[in-house]
């Protein structure tokens, strides 16, 4: 059976300028979905590239004293060499000024030409000498340029236009037909309002300045930079060139599960969801499958403008703190589509918490016991306990989970699943105490190794798609020979894939722990950070009970995000078939929470009727023995005996506690 096809692309990046965060951002989740796509099996294909013509690069030629081509030839050298840096997997780089490119485009123009989409007419609009630019009515600032402050007059000029008019009712049922072609959702309502507010034909040639693909039969016109590019996603398939496979394949005959999906960032959506659909449309061409619009990143609260200062450089943090952290923080920390704020702060406070902590530290902690008591052997699986079995539960779950977050490209949900998991599996380890059962020669020993081992094999699978390098040194620790490429012997997915009787490798600390950075760090180019020598963490690490006073410290701003309630138990009772759990209701003010807690073999419903206790509340929902429970009551624990948290004195329900 063939493959699925897949082809993903990220917007040309103009070469005006060098790479930023947000170029990053856009290409790094290009990145993390072509991988993804392959770890599931599918044919790949992933573009990126430079948008090379236009008005803005023929500008920032002419203020560094080059050519347009010596800058587009010096600038596109920085994206490629930041994609290397970022580990970025394209399958093709296309340049909108090679010869590939710059032929597609000429063919295209003249077939619609040819067809009637393309028309001569005249473009008439607010012109700015000096900028030699076009504003809109709309665009201009008190009457005047909206870059430059000047006065403009009204000017027309012979020009080709599309007759994007003509495909309102198209574009529409398309939308109607396909709801998942704009995503998310809210950006798929402004465009159909946009849609249905008419559309107007499009000016796409210029003859004010000649940076551009000239239009063939009619010189000094050179084509509208947007169509242009757009019809990069093309071209690079050999699209009406002698060779069109690759067209074929991934565009014009994809199968039927084969999919085209272009990642973009919010700011040309219109672009990619109104005018590239409706050129396709008109070439008789097919569509896209999906255009997904992300959100922005501002810096510290701003906007990152180079006027500001405040661009962030993702060389320098990669520098910094490697490729796979930064690739991690930024599709964990913001849900994907919505925009977000970077600091590197925030940066540093997330690769401990995740990274230094629940992961790095859990496979330090597994293989150091694995030396220790087994010789550096993976032991053989014995038969699952209850724990253990609800380990295999829990990975099965996060697998599930973590795939269909992936699916709808909810990258932040996937890690999350694949972090729920981590806990856990930490959890796991705190209670199998292993290391006492080294002392008592238990026999489970080798069982509850085992389960960790494998839980980490899958671990390295699924965090693959967003830490490449460091995924393939956990695979390489865990003794995993055949490594994360291609998944040998079936579906990597299954429990059970590492092999008893080889070895483990351990190395270097995956994740070593970062100095915090002030919260009011100036941000990439001027703060520091980098692994600090503390020796109690280190300690945390080794096999072994945490020792007293050695648990990581946290910072307020981590502290913070725990929202911690006073709460009023209006309700208990029973859950059949535990002997520990209670089922609560338990009021906040404003809302009635229905919360599980493991307090049965202390307290009897009676007794806890009308008390004040103190409730996580921001705590991810979660079943416990079916039953769902939204939050988590406070108690203290000494011995055999536990007492819930409670309070010196009455307050309001919903109270926050700090
Ligand atoms: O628009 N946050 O190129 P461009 C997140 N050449 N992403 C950001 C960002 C930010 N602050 N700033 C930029 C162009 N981006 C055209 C595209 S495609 C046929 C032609 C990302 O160099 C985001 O992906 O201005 C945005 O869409 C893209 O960079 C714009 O890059």
């Amino acid at each position: 059976m063939s493959r699925p096809t897949f082809y993903v692309t990220t917007p040309i990046y103009y070469v005006n300028d060098v790479p930023h965060l947000g170029h990053a951002y856009s290409t790094i989740a290009a990145d993390v979905l072509a991988r993804y796509q392959r770890l599931c099996g599918a044919d790949v294909f992933f573009l990126t590239g430079t948008d090379e013509h236009g008005q803005k690069v023929a500008k920032a030629a002419t203020a560094s004293g080059e050519t347009p081509q010596q800058l587009a030839d010096r600038v596109v050298t920085r994206f490629q060499s930041l994609w290397q840096k970022l580990q970025i997997s394209n399958t093709d780089f296309i340049r909108t000024t090679e010869p590939r490119h710059i032929t597609a485009v000429q063919q295209y123009f003249q077939r619609l030409l040819d067809s009637g989409d393309i028309y001569l007419g005249e473009y008439e609009d607010w012109y700015c000498t000096p900028c030699e630019t076009y504003w809109t009515e709309l665009q201009l600032v008190s009457g005047a340029c909206p870059d430059c402050g000047r006065p403009t007059e009204k000017l027309k000029e012979a020009s080709f236009f599309f007759r994007l008019s003509a495909y309102q009712e198209r574009l529409l049922r398309h939308y109607q037909e396909n709801p998942r072609f704009i995503q998310p959702e809210s950006r798929r309502n402004e465009i159909i309002s946009f849609v249905r507010g008419g559309l107007r034909d499009l000016s796409v040639s210029r003859t004010s300045f000649s940076w551009g693909v000239p239009v063939v039969p009619a010189p000094p016109h050179v084509v509208y930079v947007w169509l242009d590019a757009l019809l990069n996603y093309l071209s690079v398939l050999g699209f009406l060139s002698p060779d069109e496979a690759a067209y074929r394949a991934y565009w014009s005959e994809r199968p039927q599960d084969g999919r085209v999906i272009h990642l973009i960032g919010k700011d040309i959506l219109r672009f990619h969801a109104v005018y590239w659909p409706a050129f396709l449309m008109a070439g008789g061409e097919a569509l896209p499958t999906q255009v997904f619009a992300h959100g922005w990143w501002t810096h510290e609260g701003r906007k990152m403008s180079k006027s500001l200062g405040n661009v962030v450089d993702p060389n320098l943090l990669v520098e910094r703190y490697g490729p796979d952290p930064l690739r991690f923080f930024l599709l964990r920390e913001v849900s994907f589509g919505l925009d977000g704020d970077f600091s590197e702060a925030a940066l540093v406070q997330r690769l401990n918490a995740d990274l230094a902590n629940d992961l790095g530290n859990l496979v330090s902690r597994v293989l150091t016991m694995v030396e220790r008591y087994r010789g550096g052997v993976i032991p053989p699986c014995t038969a699952p306990t209850a724990e253990e079995e609800q380990v295999r539960g829990a990975a099965a779950a996060a697998v599930r989970g973590f795939t269909e977050a992936m699916e709808t490209l909810a990258f932040h949900r996937a890690l999350a699943r694949v972090w729920e998991f981590l806990a856990h599996l930490n959890r796991y380890v705190d209670a199998a105490a292993p290391w006492k059962l080294a002392k008592e020669q238990a026999p489970r020993l080798d069982g509850v190794l085992a389960t960790c081992l494998e839980a980490l094999r899958l671990v390295a699978f699924l965090i693959s798609p967003f830490m490449p390098g460091k995924a393939r040194e956990l695979a390489r620790q865990l003794g995993m020979e055949e490594g994360l490429e291609a998944p040998a012997g079936g579906d990597w997915r299954r429990w059970g894939g590492l092999r008893p009787g080889s070895r483990i490798a351990r190395g270097e600390q995956l994740f070593p722990r970062l100095e915090e950075t002030p919260a009011t760090a100036a941000g990439a180019a001027s703060s520091t950070a980098g692994p600090a020598k503390e020796a109690g963490r280190q300690e945390a690490a080794q096999a072994g009970p945490p020792a007293a006073g050695s648990a990581a410290t946290i910072s307020i701003d981590e502290f913070q995000r725990l929202d911690l309630r006073v709460g009023r138990i209006r309700a208990a009772e029973p859950i059949r078939s535990s002997k520990k759990l209670l089922k609560l209701q338990v009021d906040l003010g404003d809302e009635v929470r229905q919360v599980v807690a493991g307090i049965a073999e202390h307290y009897t419903p009676q007794e806890l009727l009308g008390k004040q206790i103190i409730l996580v509340a921001n705590l991810r929902p979660a079943k416990l023995m079916g039953v769902e429970s939204n939050g988590m009551v406070l108690a203290a624990e000494g011995g055999s005996r536990l007492v819930l948290v409670g309070l010196d004195g009455e307050i309001p329900p919903g109270s926050k506690v700090r």
